[in-house]
């Protein structure tokens, strides 16, 4: 770790959560081990109350799975690991939109598959179906939909969720929709699952966590959704084994409630969202969207003529506060950017946007 990195005083960088897991959410893991039994022995693809909790809880979406179509893995990570290892080889295309989660693009290229990266509109990060035309091709395999958007926080319309379903069915693409932030979108916005749609069920791998929604960053729990065509495919390579059972006790918990906690969580990030969005824009050269979804805001600093790698590593070292450099997630419309996680209350980003403005009078 270079110097700027490890001698700042608050790190905004990482999306982990400053909360902890639902108190509830603890307990069933502590009795789960006390319980002992099929909670703290192996089992080879997950334990079945805890995929029965996970259909239940995706059918407030309106898609009704069957537990033998959810597959648990230790966070996300190896569950979109396990989509893009086992749907993607050489001569293959990974569809992705710009900005988005860097495993999106970073992983195809390591199973042989090249990337088409569909920038979304720079106001406000939406999509523009022509443009998503245009980058698909013959050889497009997967589509990788992130909603609500890492970074951007785009929370996609059902018109421009129907325009990728219809793009999905029109090339034969299976979409991976990343959905791991559906309970942090707001205003009156609604989140609304990519399967859900019209015949895309069948084609739609949903992957979900347990990082954000109810902040287990650290517990590694998340799974995948596959209908039982992909199902086999997704398993040639087996690189998501199932997690810990008592974890999946736990995650069992988390999904059947109560959900005043996760209730908690989402109106203090759209609190932080509201206070720290404002006092970026009343800053000269930055501007900043209000995002929608997720809990990141994500400056463009383009006016300020440095680039987002030098700012992060300059404010570091002068005003002791770590952001993440937004140019690392695309190569399109990404760069120019922050990406500030509002993972620290109120009076922290306080401080931050004070110390930013101290860091902005040095340009
Ligand atoms: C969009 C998205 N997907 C997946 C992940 C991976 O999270 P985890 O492996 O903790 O579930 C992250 C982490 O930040 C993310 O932002």
């Amino acid at each position: 770790m270079s110097d700027y990195r490890s001698q700042v005083d608050i790190r905004l960088s990482g999306g982990d959560p400053d909360f902890e897991a639902p108190p509830h959410v603890k307990e069933a893991a502590i009795a789960a081990i006390r319980e002992g039994g099929p909670w703290t022995h192996y089992s080879f693809s997950g334990v079945p109350e805890f995929k029965e909790a996970v259909v239940d809880y995706y059918s407030k979406y309106g898609v009704k799975y069957e537990p033998s179509n959810v597959y648990p893995t230790a966070g996300s990570s190896p569950a979109l690991m396990a989509v893009i290892a086992n749907l993607l080889g050489p001569g293959d295309e990974c569809v992705v939109f710009d900005p988005t989660f860097g495993t999106h693009f970073r992983t195809p290229p390591l199973f042989g598959a090249t990337v088409s990266h569909v920038p979304l509109d720079v106001e406000g990060f939406h999509m523009d179906p022509d443009t998503l035309r245009k980058k698909v091709s013959d050889r497009s395999k997967l589509m990788i939909l992130c909603n609500p958007n890492n970074p951007a926080g785009t929370v996609y319309t059902r018109k421009e969720l129907q325009a990728i379903a219809d793009v999905a069915a029109e090339h034969d693409i299976v979409v991976l929709a990343d959905e791991i932030y559906n309970e942090f979108v707001y205003d009156d916005r609604e989140h609304i699952a990519f399967p859900s749609l019209s015949e895309m069920k069948e084609r739609t791998v949903v992957v979900m966590s347990f990082s954000k929604n109810f902040a287990m960053t650290g517990w590694r729990l998340g799974y995948y959704i596959a209908p039982d065509a992909l199902a086999e495919k997704l398993r040639r390579l087996p690189v998501a084994a199932a997690p810990t059972t008592f974890v999946q006790k736990a995650g069992a918990a988390a999904l059947t409630g109560p959900y005043e906690p996760v209730k908690m969580m989402r109106e203090e990030y759209d609190k932080r969202r509201r206070y720290f969005v404002k006092r970026l824009n009343e800053m000269d050269g930055i501007s900043c969207h209000m995002f929608e979804g997720a809990f990141y805001a994500y400056p463009d600093i383009k006016e300020l003529g440095i680039t987002s790698a030098k700012f992060v590593e300059e404010f570091a070292e002068k005003e002791k506060v770590l952001l993440s450099d937004g140019s690392r997630f695309g190569p399109e419309i990404a760069p120019g950017h922050l990406r500030i996680p509002l993972v620290l209350p109120v009076e922290v980003l306080e401080t931050v946007a004070t110390r930013m403005e101290r860091y902005l009078k040095t340009l």
